[in-house]
């Protein structure tokens, strides 16, 4: 059975695809093993390992990782519930991938140094950590994330479930996607309640500069188009 988390995430996040291209596209520049960090239901995961690539995907959430695992099929993905800031896997990776804005979710820099500490270490000679990251506050698209344009719903075993950004709250050093998530029983009751991940503030200077002293090389910067629900993004590409 799947948890609320991975229903939550699959609703919130299982819809974007305007980055797919972008993780294709360094896998295959990057030939080789792939590890995708914050990997979580497997929106990307199953993406590149169903196109052939052997992925390893990383999660906090072991809920999010069962869903997923109740999804690969014979796919060659292996799961590891893991901090992306604290681990060891005992292997390296051509590529290791940090999606929609998963690195701006370490709670700062210093949870960021360990986690480029990390990678250099699971990264092959010439391998490539890519980030992708956001100005949640830089709303030109009008899709930063402040309000959604409408409810994202589904239901699962008779009960369902509705998610909204509702609005942006702001903090020192961090921004809150705030979202009102509402639950219908079979019977019609239903329960709201509000969920709010805070996004760490984050530029492509100082990320590039974090991967320098961890001792890797800045590449290239990539670009992912806004959407109407989602804000655009750069992608950050570190070299080992
Ligand atoms: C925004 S979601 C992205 C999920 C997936 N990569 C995608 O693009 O659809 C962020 C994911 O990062 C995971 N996460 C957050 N902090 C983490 C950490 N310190 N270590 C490992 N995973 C983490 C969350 O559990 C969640 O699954």
């Amino acid at each position: 059975m799947i948890s609320e988390a991975a229903i939550w995430h699959d609703l919130e996040c299982g819809s974007y695809t305007a980055d797919l291209d972008c993780w294709r596209d360094l896998a295959a520049q990057f030939d080789g093993p792939i590890l995708d960090i914050g990997a979580g239901t497997g929106r990307i995961s199953l993406m590149l390992a169903r196109e052939g690539n052997d992925v390893t995907a990383l999660d906090l959430d072991d809920s999010l990782l069962e869903a997923l695992r109740g999804r690969t099929g014979e796919l060659p993905i292996d799961t590891v519930c893991a901090d992306a800031c604290d681990f060891d896997l005992g292997r390296r990776f051509s590529l290791i991938i940090v999606p929609m804005l998963t690195v701006q979710l370490f709670g700062g820099t210093d949870a960021r140094a360990r986690f480029f500490s990390c990678a250099r270490d699971h990264l092959e000679p010439g391998g490539c950590v890519a980030l992708a990251i956001a100005d949640l506050l830089d709303d030109e698209d009008g899709a930063a994330g402040g309000e959604s344009p409408q409810d994202d719903t589904c239901t699962v075993d008779g009960i369902g479930y509705s998610t909204r950004a509702v609005a942006l709250n702001e903090r020192p050093g961090q921004i809150g996607i705030e979202r009102r998530r509402e639950i219908v029983g079979p019977r019609g009751a239903s329960a709201v309640k509000a969920a709010t991940d805070w996004i760490d503030t984050l530029d492509e200077e100082i990320l590039e500069a974090e991967g320098r002293a961890a001792g890797l090389t800045v590449a290239e910067r990539r670009f992912i188009p806004a959407t109407d629900e989602y804000i655009g993004s750069a992608v950050v590409c570190l070299n080992g």
